[in-house]
């Protein structure tokens, strides 16, 4: 059996997997709007398509320029292609129609279908058919990773991290934070990466103090912070880091912040495990930082999940009950942030396993001076 059988295969239990939520949903049908979605039940990895989940056969309607990409990719699946010759929507809504059966059930997720997509959709699928929105059945297949997905993650984020290593050689007073993130995405790409997983954050001095900072053409200074959150692509996975790094010899105020942070992070990473509630691994890192006097200054969420999207489900957010599950893939990623002076951010991406968990991210936790 070939290599594209066997992942075939792997990914056909999916398509089982998900008749089997909808039943328990009283679902007919589903369709499949969001593209990491779509890439995950059937291998397809183009811009533009639907996936049309039945009992007893799948589709997969794209437009032209697909036409050899996208039944190869879809081979082994048992998912067959239909090249819509005048708009998926119209396409979709008339396959729905067939048949002399009474109404279908068809669950859709509003939140990926825009108001006007969905007025075509029923336009053309008639009365038959009753839409019903669907909410995260493939995103909550897709939060628990099997094997082979979390081999590529594991490879993702050794990717990102030996990049890492190789900029702390670049960081010195005089080279822009536009610089670094371009060598940053450069090497992702040299390594096999097909590109970043958002876009590259490299942010010094003030700056660093902003979240999501964009790199700009400002010229890294002595004596600055600077926070680099990068992530590479590797056969469709992401991975997501972030290091903050000082030039010069750090003040013990500075270095006191960093360490405040690494504890918060590493009692968010002791917090997690299978069957924890997502919130209790944010309270963890909260509680940490309201110890050293720092709750006020960390102003996001300490991590998300992570896989074929940079952001998915599980939500490790203030108050979140769902319970994290053996094959989640997450971020912690707890941070300070002083207006004026700059911010910390520390970065992992971590495996829930059945007995404890795996970090991924391999690069150093000490404070760099450099
Ligand atoms: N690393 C970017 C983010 O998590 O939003
Ligand atoms: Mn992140």
């Amino acid at each position: 059996m070939t290599e594209r059988n066997l992942e075939g295969n792997r990914i056909r239990g999916r398509i089982e997997r998900l008749r089997i939520r909808i039943l328990g949903l009283r679902g007919d049908a589903i369709l499949v709007t969001h593209l990491p979605n779509i890439a995950y039940l059937c291998g397809f990895t183009g811009s533009n398509g639907m996936l049309l989940v039945e009992p007893h056969r799948a589709t997969l309607f794209t437009d032209g320029r697909y036409t050899i990409q996208a039944p190869e990719e879809a081979a082994g699946t048992g998912v067959r292609v239909r090249i819509a010759k005048k708009g998926l929507l119209g396409e979709v809504g008339t396959a729905l129609r067939g048949g002399d059966r009474g109404k279908r059930r068809v669950l859709f997720p509003p939140s990926k279908v825009s108001v006007g997509q969905a007025q075509q959709l029923r336009a053309a699928s008639g009365p038959r058919v009753l839409w019903s929105s669907d909410k995260n059945t493939v995103e909550e297949l897709r939060a628990v990773k099997d094997a082979g997905e979390l081999d590529t993650m594991r490879e993702a984020a050794r990717l990102i991290s030996e990049v890492f290593d190789e900029l702390t050689g670049l960081i010195q007073p005089g080279i822009t934070e536009n610089e670094i993130a371009a060598e940053a995405e450069y090497r992702m790409r040299r390594k096999g990466a097909s590109g970043p997983s958002f876009e590259s954050i490299v942010a010094a001095g003030p700056r660093s103090a902003l979240p999501h900072a964009r790199p700009t053409q400002r010229q890294i200074g002595k004596n600055e912070l600077v926070v680099l959150d990068l992530g590479a692509i590797l056969r469709g996975y992401c991975s997501d880091m972030t290091r903050t790094v000082f030039v010069g010899k750090a003040p013990r105020k500075v270095r006191g912040w960093y360490h405040a942070v690494l504890d918060a992070q590493l009692a968010a990473i002791a917090a997690l495990g299978a069957g924890v509630a997502a919130g209790d691994v944010d309270a963890a890192a909260r509680r940490t930082l309201r110890r050293h006097g720092l709750a006020k200054a960390f102003t996001h969420s300490t991590g998300h999940g992570l896989g074929l999207e940079v952001h998915e489900i599980p939500r490790l957010a203030r108050g979140d009950t769902a319970k994290l599950a053996a094959g989640n893939v997450v971020t912690i990623e707890p941070g300070v942030y002083i207006e004026g002076s700059g911010g910390i951010r520390i970065e992992d991406d971590v495996a829930i396993g059945e007995r404890g968990v795996e970090i991924l991210t391999r690069a150093t936790k000490e404070f760099l001076e450099l």
